[in-house]
């Protein structure tokens, strides 16, 4: 359909990490051992550590401890082994679509700038902006944005995603159609996928597994193997029985790790999305 060949996964070996910031434990041994093409997401209270772990993944910081390892190897920083997607588009204001999708090719300087071009373009047809190269972001929506980052990041065809909370900024209905989207284009891609939300829903929809992290630094409360079939669509699949029993089971875990007291800590952590989560555990 768009022309653009399967990129695939790597392994991702977390293993044993430890990590703190000063003097208290982030991380205390964390293990996850994340499969070839997988869809990993991440939830857990604010503060538990899930930009920390995502940075980590990326390299932008080091365990203290034990590994990550990328198709068995050490990832190394100055190697761009993932593609990365934050919460707010974080686009260049002054250059276009097409040109904030291109740019990291030009970084790289392996292709001519027709090359990159005619590459940047084909991926915002993937995402579904064929027409827009050559707006500017704040001519484009909040969605939109958010697309042009989400080809910014495969243009460059990492075999690993890592995506901070990527539609947490957009509204409802947008976000489901976010999901869809990214559910279409994983399918057709096919890279591992870490995702960081704070909304269950979204993390159930979307996702083959759901890593709950405690606060620090207890790590994993849970881990959870998702067994919706797949392909997903709205109205099946977040209507399912299935659909229903995971969120339930979520919803109380997320209760408890929100309850719990940093261990670190006198004061309480930041509980901005985790009390939205509690009051939704309430209804
Ligand atoms: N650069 C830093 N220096 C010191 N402490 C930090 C730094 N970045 C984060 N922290 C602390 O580490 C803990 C984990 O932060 P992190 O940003 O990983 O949490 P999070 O799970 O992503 O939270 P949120 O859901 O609010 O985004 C928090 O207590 C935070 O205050
Ligand atoms: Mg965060």
């Amino acid at each position: 359909m768009s022309n653009i060949e399967r990129i695939g996964g790597d392994s991702l070996l977390i293993d044993d990490v430890h990590f703190n910031y000063g003097a208290g434990a982030i991380f205390d041994g964390l293990s996850i051992d994340v499969q070839p093409g997988e869809f990993l997401s991440i939830i857990g209270p604010s503060g538990c550590g899930k930009t920390t772990l995502l940075n980590l993944l990326s390299g932008f910081l080091f365990p203290r401890q034990g590994s990550i390892k990328l198709r068995g190897k050490p990832i190394a920083p100055e190697d761009p082994h993932f593609g990365y997607v934050f919460q707010h588009a974080t686009l260049f204001p002054w250059l276009t679509t097409v040109e904030n999708v291109e740019f990291g090719l030009r970084m790289e300087g392996n292709l001519s700038p027709l090359e990159r071009r005619e590459k940047a373009t084909r991926y915002l047809q993937l995402v579904g902006l064929e027409g827009f190269e050559n707006y500017l972001p704040r001519h484009l929506s909040g969605g939109m944005q958010q697309r042009v980052s989400l080809a910014r990041a495969l243009v460059m065809e990492p075999r690993l995603l890592l995506m901070d909370e990527p539609f947490g900024a957009l509204d409802a209905i947008t976000r489901e159609t976010m999901n869809d989207e990214l559910l279409r284009l994983w399918d057709e891609l096919g890279q591992t996928v870490v995702f960081i939300t704070h909304d269950i829903d979204e993390a159930v929809y979307l996702s083959d597994r759901i890593v709950v992290l405690h606060r620090p630094p207890n790590g994993i409360f849970r881990d959870l193997s998702n067994d919706l079939p797949r392909p997903r669509s709205g109205p099946t699949t977040r209507t399912s029985e299935l659909f229903w029993q995971y969120k339930k089971e979520l919803i109380a875990d997320i209760a408890v790790v929100a309850n719990t007291t940093n261990p670190n800590s006198d004061d309480d952590f930041d509980d901005g999305p985790s009390a939205r989560l509690l009051q939704e555990a309430a209804l």
